[in-house]
């Protein structure tokens, strides 16, 4: 499936496309890796083409069975085509949108030049609006978000992007302090298709 997805400009971000991750996104993907506060709060490290070769693998497996659906999001700055006038900014995912539960999960990061201006919270919500939109009718019903509690810029994304907190989660490894856990919940006819 190739799928691209776009958000409008606001006042202060230009518009954004989201678009499944290609091995051309390597470089920017380990620069992107170098941020410190990015390799704290994700598990796999991206150092060297290598890992980012078997970071991109594991996307497109991801895209191939539809565990796992996985996008680059891309800050539009003018100009057109791939890579000319668009910047890097951001990766948004869902794992397990056909899960039999119906509960799928989001995850995300912003690369640090782009953070504090909106980007993972209008690219979460647009993520979450297409996730419902193509997997609702085969059941995905709730998505969840999870954090550790010290993560206060995550937890203000998953407010933002309509996340309502549903639960304080003790420490529980490899998590070395409590989390939240998330949840926004599918919209049918004007009514919220409630979990269990
Ligand atoms: C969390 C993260 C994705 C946020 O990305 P972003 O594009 O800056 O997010 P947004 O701009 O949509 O929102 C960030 C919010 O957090 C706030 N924020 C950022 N850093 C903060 C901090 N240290 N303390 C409190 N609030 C903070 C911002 O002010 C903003 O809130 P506001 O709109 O109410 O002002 C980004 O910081 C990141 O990539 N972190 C590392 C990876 C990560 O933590 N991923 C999530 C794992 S659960």
């Amino acid at each position: 499936m190739t799928v691209t997805l776009r958000v409008g400009a606001t006042d202060g971000a230009p518009g954004m496309v989201l678009r499944p991750w290609d091995d051309g996104d390597a470089a920017a993907l380990i620069d992107a890796y170098r941020d410190p506060l990015l390799r704290r709060w994700t598990r796999v490290p991206v150092r060297d083409h290598a890992e980012a070769a078997r970071w991109l693998a594991v996307r497109h497996k991801g895209w191939a069975t539809e565990e796992y659906v996985s996008f680059v999001v891309e800050e539009e700055h003018g100009g057109e085509g791939h890579g000319g006038g668009r910047r890097l900014v951001a990766n948004v995912a869902v794992k397990a949108p056909r899960n039999s539960t119906g509960v799928g999960e989001v995850g995300y990061w912003t690369v640090a030049a782009a953070r504090g201006r909106g980007v993972a919270s209008r690219a979460v919500d647009a993520l979450t609006d297409w996730a419902f939109g193509t997997y609702g009718a085969s059941g995905l019903h709730w998505l969840r978000l999870l954090h550790q509690v010290d993560n206060v810029a995550s937890c203000r994304v998953a407010a933002k992007a309509g996340y309502d907190l549903d639960a304080v989660l003790p420490v529980r490894p490899p998590f070395p302090a409590p989390g939240h856990l998330h949840v926004r919940r599918r919209v049918t006819a004007g009514a919220a298709v409630r979990h269990g």
